[in-house]
């Protein structure tokens, strides 16, 4: 249900410029994809963002954070409710304890991944050149495990900062966190209930490293990303989870003839088949039937389900 005209009025009054409403979201994702979200919210502090939360709580309006927009498909239809960008309320990266052994970094939830590969670089701090290229934000990273063959970030991860819907906020060390594969979840169960619980921020455990050896590394990881994988815009990364039988998700795609196949402007990439591209004005409709079309033909010879790493959320109509 779209928000009432007094829900709108509050988000005006406490939001200001900081609230925008109908935004279409193809302005806020990689994929140049999606319907608009009712509010788009950019709180300024924590205290606002908090407010915003327990707001949304107890008028049951549904809310979710947008990172980066760059492994999310939202449909056409677009998001009900608050969609709420972190950048400013939690965009922070500051050092907690340098040693001759670990350096511990704290980076907001909102803080994209590549500005603090970059400041761990530039610094010497060792333990974040895996994750260069993968353009995500400190806290869409942490959630879905992001990684590439060189590591994953819960390996780095020692504690993380959260906000509950009820307003308050809780820190959980990494032995009360499991990281698997592409998915983050508690030792016990399930955090605020399954309702969303905002990653506020998050501290990693780097080392001292050398400098230039940090530099060459990452301009050999970067040169690798640069020639297997087409660019990340107008695509959402790698679309499928690799499956557990150990042949990638690209290869059973490859192999399937499907490199270059298109429904509308959604393509398999001809570059690296675990791709779908926007190769103009794709609408999620699209890429979500190519993405069915990729599933049958993939099952259909190697019975194997692929299920998708990208997010996909939203409406299907307005
Ligand atoms: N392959 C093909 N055809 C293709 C693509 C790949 O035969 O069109 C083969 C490659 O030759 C290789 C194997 O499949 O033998 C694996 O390919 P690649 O090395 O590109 O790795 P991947 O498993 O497809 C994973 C991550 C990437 C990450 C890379 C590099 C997943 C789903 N993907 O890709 O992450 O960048 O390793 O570390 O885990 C992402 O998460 O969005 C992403 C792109």
């Amino acid at each position: 249900m779209a928000l009432s005209k007094s829900s709108k009025e509050w988000l005006q009054k406490t939001f200001g410029d900081g609230v925008r409403f109908d935004e279409p979201m193809n302005r806020h994702t990689y994929y140049r994809i999606g319907g608009p979200a009712d509010a788009l919210v950019t709180p300024q502090s924590r205290f606002e963002l908090a407010a915003l939360v327990t707001w949304c709580t107890s008028y049951g309006i549904p809310y979710r954070v947008l990172g980066n927009g760059s492994n999310i498909l939202v449909k056409d239809g677009g998001i009900r409710g608050a969609v709420v960008d972190l950048s400013q309320c939690a965009g922070r990266i500051r050092i907690y304890a340098v040693s001759e052994e670990a350096v511990l970094v704290g980076a907001g939830g909102g803080v994209k991944l590549q500005r603090l590969c970059r400041y761990a670089l530039k610094r010497g701090f060792g333990g974040m050149n895996f994750a260069l290229g993968i353009p995500g934000t400190v806290g869409g990273a942490v959630r879905m495990n992001a990684g590439t063959q060189e590591g994953s970030i819960g390996e780095r991860v020692t504690k993380i900062r959260f906000l509950l819907s009820t307003g308050k906020c809780i820190t959980v060390r990494s032995d009360q966190l499991v990281f698997e594969y592409r998915r983050m979840g508690l030792a016990n169960g399930c955090l605020n209930g399954g309702r969303p619980a905002v990653v506020l921020q998050v501290v990693f455990s780097l080392y001292p490293e050398n400098a230039a050896f940090l530099k060459k590394e990452a301009e050999k990881l970067l040169e690798n990303r640069r020639i297997s994988q087409p660019p990340a815009s107008k695509s959402a990364g790698c679309f499928f989870r690799n499956p557990a039988s150990g042949i990638s998700a690209g290869r059973l795609i490859d192999a399937s003839g499907l490199k270059g196949y298109r429904v509308g402007d959604a393509r398999v990439s001809p570059r690296h088949a675990n791709f779908i591209i926007n190769e103009g004005e794709a609408t999620a409709e699209d890429v979500i039937r190519l993405m069915r079309y990729v599933q049958k033909r993939v099952s259909e010879k190697f019975n194997i389900n692929l299920e998708p790493e990208v997010e996909i959320i939203g409406d299907e109509t307005i």
